[in-house]
Order: C-alpha cells, then sequence, then structure tokens
C-alpha cells in the first residue's frame, strides 16, 4: 500500500537522505543522486546530435529517445553512487515546465520506481531546480538571495526567500534568451542549440552594429526577445539582400550584448532595489561567458555578491533535481501521490 503519511513520517525520522534525481523536460535525459552533502552521481544523456538535423527539438523523438534511455541512466547513476535501489530515501522528478510528452517518461517512470520500492515521490519544478544547482558548488549560499533563470524556455528573475519558497518577479513574455541565441544562430547557420557557438564567435567580434539599443526590452518585469530577434533578421536580410553577408563574430557580439546589457542591468537593479546581497545565475544560458563577466562586474560595483554554476550544472541535468528534491524532502514539502501529472506550463507562482 503506497501510504504518503508513513512516508512523510519516515523520511522525518531520517538523519540522511539520499535522492535520486529525474530530468527529462527537453532534450536531455538525466539522473543524478544526492544526499544533501555530496552529488554521489549525475549521469547526462544529451539528444542533442538527434535534434541537431532538424534545427530544433522535435517533441515526439525527445519522448521516444527519454523511454529508451532513462531506465540504462538510472542504473549509471546508482552504480556510479557505488548504492543499490534499497539505499535510496526518495525519487524526485521534474513534473513540469517543459514538453508535456518528454515530461511524462520522466514522471511515470518515477512514478514506477518510488511505487515497486515504496518510496517518498517528490515533485519538482524545472525552474527551481535550475537554481538550485547553485547550492552544489557554494556550500555558504543561503536564502534570502534573487535568481535569474536564463535558459532555452525562461527568462525568469525570482526572488528566493527560503530554501522552498520562490516568487517570480520577472519573466519572459514571448521567446526566452535562449531561444534568441538558437534562433540568431540558425539564421547565420550555425548548429543546434547555438547559444555556446555565438558565445566563441563573440569573443572575436566587436559589439559595433545597433540592433536594439535605444529600444526598451523590459517593463515592469515583462521580458521580451522577439523584438531583438526581429532586429536581427532584418539586419542580415538587409545585407543578403544586397549580395553581402554579415561579419559573423560581430554580428554575434553585437547580439550578445544587446541581448545581456539590459537584461543584467534590470536583474541588479531589482536586487538594490528589493534589498538582497546575493545574485545567482541559473539555467544554460548562464553559462554565457559575456553574461557572467557583465554580472560579476556589476555585482563588484554595486556591492552584490553574483554567483553561478560551473557550465555542466547550467544546463539540464539531474543533480539540479535532487538537489531541489532533496530540500524539498527534508522539509516535507512538494511530497506527490501516484497521481502525479506532468504540466508543461508550470510557472513559479508571482
Ligand atoms: O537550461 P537549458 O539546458 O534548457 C532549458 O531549460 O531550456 O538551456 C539551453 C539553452 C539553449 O538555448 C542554449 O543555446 C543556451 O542554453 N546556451 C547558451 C550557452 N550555452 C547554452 N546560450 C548562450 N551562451 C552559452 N554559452
Ligand atoms: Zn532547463
Amino acid at each position: 500500500m503506497y501510504d504518503m503519511t508513513e512516508q512523510y513520517n519516515r523520511l522525518a525520522d531520517k538523519k540522511r537522505i539520499v535522492v535520486l534525481g529525474i530530468e527529462s523536460s527537453c532534450d536531455e535525459t538525466a539522473a543524478a543522486i544526492y544526499d544533501g552533502e555530496r552529488l554521489l552521481s549525475n549521469i547526462v544523456a544529451s539528444q542533442i546530435d538527434i535534434h541537431a538535423r532538424f534545427g530544433g527539438v522535435v517533441p515526439e523523438i525527445a519522448s521516444r529517445n527519454h523511454t529508451l534511455a532513462l531506465p540504462g541512466i538510472i542504473d549509471r547513476a546508482l552504480a556510479e553512487a557505488g548504492l543499490r535501489q534499497d539505499d535510496l530515501d526518495a525519487v524526485a522528478v521534474t513534473y513540469g515546465a517543459g514538453l508535456i510528452g518528454a515530461l511524462l517518461v520522466g514522471v511515470s517512470s518515477a512514478k514506477a520506481y518510488a511505487y515497486a520500492r515504496n518510496l517518498p515521490l517528490v515533485a519538482v519544478n524545472h525552474i527551481e531546480g535550475h537554481i538550485c544547482a547553485n547550492y552544489l558548488e557554494h556550500p555558504d549560499l543561503r536564502p534570502p538571495f534573487m535568481a535569474l533563470v536564463a535558459s532555452g524556455g525562461h527568462t525568469s528573475v525570482i526572488e528566493v526567500t527560503d530554501y522552498n519558497a520562490y516568487r517570480l518577479i520577472g519573466s519572459t513574455t514571448d521567446d526566452a534568451i535562449g531561444e534568441a541565441f538558437d534562433k540568431v544562430a540558425r539564421l547565420i547557420g550555425l548548429p543546434y542549440p547555438g547559444g555556446a557557438a555565438i558565445d566563441r564567435l563573440s569573443k572575436d567580434g566587436q559589439d559595433c552594429i545597433p540592433l536594439m539599443k535605444h529600444k526598451k526590452n523590459i517593463t515592469d518585469g515583462l521580458i521580451s526577445y522577439s523584438g531583438l530577434k526581429t532586429a536581427v533578421v532584418n539586419y542580415v536580410h538587409t545585407l543578403r539582400q544586397r549580395g553581402e553577408e554579415p561579419n559573423v563574430p560581430n554580428l554575434c557580439a553585437s547580439f550578445t550584448h544587446a541581448a545581456v546589457d539590459p537584461l543584467a542591468d534590470y536583474v541588479i537593479g531589482e536586487a538594490k532595489r528589493r534589498g538582497f546581497s546575493t545574485v545567482v545565475l541559473a539555467g544554460g544560458v548562464a553559462s554565457n561567458s559575456y553574461l557572467r563577466a557583465k554580472m560579476s562586474a556589476e555585482g563588484e560595483k554595486t556591492g552584490l555578491n553574483v554567483i553561478f554554476p560551473s557550465p555542466e550544472y547550467c544546463t539540464d541535468n539531474g543533480a539540479m533535481v535532487a538537489v531541489r528534491g532533496y530540500l524539498s524532502a527534508r522539509a516535507g514539502v512538494n511530497l506527490a501521490g501516484l497521481d502525479l501529472n506532468a504540466v508543461s506550463n508550470l510557472r513559479v507562482p508571482s
């Protein structure tokens, strides 16, 4: 019998809680094991090569590949941690936001696992997971702090007032910042996902092309990237109509500055205004070298502590889910029953 009250009580009695985290919201199949002090394993199988030929993630293909990969990834996470299934105390899984079919693979597997081993099931919000990746390498990090989650699906500015309290204060109204990076990359012929390639190319370029400099893309916490994307498309098409091609490094640098500068100013400004002393970066775009440098420099100027994870913990991974799941399990929150469903548009409350 799957009894949530009994499981809640069992967790409350544990000194050490060993959590398996499962992530399958987009094109990474991932599992990791975390015990509150140490990351015991972290296995990620990326599907990037499978989707690259289509220029973006094909949801049905992502789901099918998660189904094929996930059992082996979980076994590898256990093996690398030197643990057996019996050693686990809870199973945490991303239940949103993300592609519905992809999420369902993780959620169904986690439910089956929890049921078979009679383990508590912890529902993890993917955005909160990204933020929690910061705890792995920054043991001194404690709420309250402000977080910027910049990824392929999100541009979210969030107040973290406690380990389990998140409040959205700013968010994208159209394209997420990573989506804009990927679309610009595609326009200039770089393979999917192009964010990292734009980052590399920008280093040889100058911020010399005026794209959106005079326009405001953030108003009252509403963040827009579709105007910037269109500005790049118009710039490139105008050149091509004249039979010319853009200077790629300069375009990459100019786009990166136009994408990052207003966002960095907004996040730093809000953090100061709201009295935070620490800002954390998270999500795939948080591995962007210009965003990291700009935020660090602005932080130093304004007396804010700016921190971010190593690149491997910025893009989707199981470790962030295991850490978020551990914090929930420790506090006895976000425990789910076997009726847990995937929620593709799951939000952080505002
Ligand atoms: O967090 P993530 O793996 O998936 C989502 O939750 O969306 O983020 C993936 C995004 C992609 O848009 C990718 O192009 C972008 O992160 N990205 C970067 C960099 N590395 C990954 N964008 C800019 N600069 C990078 N170095
Ligand atoms: Zn993500």
